[in-house]
């Protein structure tokens, strides 16, 4: 994991935090007040927004990291080079930054195997006064994945 500044990021890492940023404010959060919002960074340079969508039936939610990996994959695109997440409460701002929920990192690791490569996950609080760049295999160590029932997913690439 490595700390860095906001000023101090890539352009293109730039750009793909502000775009995770306005996608969070399309959040429909109506339970827990959270929003958060995901940007995904394609081997082209395309970048595929999630934001977190709630419903009554709490279990029926989906977060943001998914809802941009399942549009991105309907849009075409399986190869990745890297994630940004961003998150805010209703009423406060995030003073440490959000790490995605155990199933994301499960479906972000799915997605690496794809793009054989180990993507970025950029992380920042709400104020982006806290960025923090993870890789997927820091965040979910031995992973359980595809190689483990013999199957090779790179003939997946799209
Ligand atoms: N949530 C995400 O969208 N991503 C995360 O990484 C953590 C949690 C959402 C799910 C739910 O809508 C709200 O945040 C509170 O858990």
């Amino acid at each position: 994991m490595k700390r860095i500044n906001y000023k101090d990021l890539p352009k293109d890492y730039k750009v793909l935090l502000k775009k995770a940023e306005k996608a969070m404010e399309r959040a429909y959060n109506p339970y827990s007040g959270f929003s958060v919002g995901a940007a995904l960074l394609t081997k082209e340079g395309k970048i595929i927004t999630g934001a977190n969508v709630e419903n009554a039936a709490y279990g029926s939610s989906i977060c943001a990291e998914r809802s941009a990996i399942m549009r991105a994959n309907t849009m075409g695109y399986r190869i990745f080079t890297a994630i940004a997440i961003i998150a805010k409460g209703k009423n406060f701002d995030t003073t440490e930054t959000t790490a995605p929920c155990g199933e994301c990192r499960q479906v972000l690791n799915e997605f690496s195997q794809i793009s054989e490569y180990d993507f970025d996950v950029i992380l920042s609080t709400s104020k982006k006064d806290k960025i923090e760049i993870w890789k997927i295999s820091e965040l979910l160590p031995k992973a359980f994945g595809p190689k483990d029932l013999g199957i090779d997913v790179k003939q997946y690439q799209k």
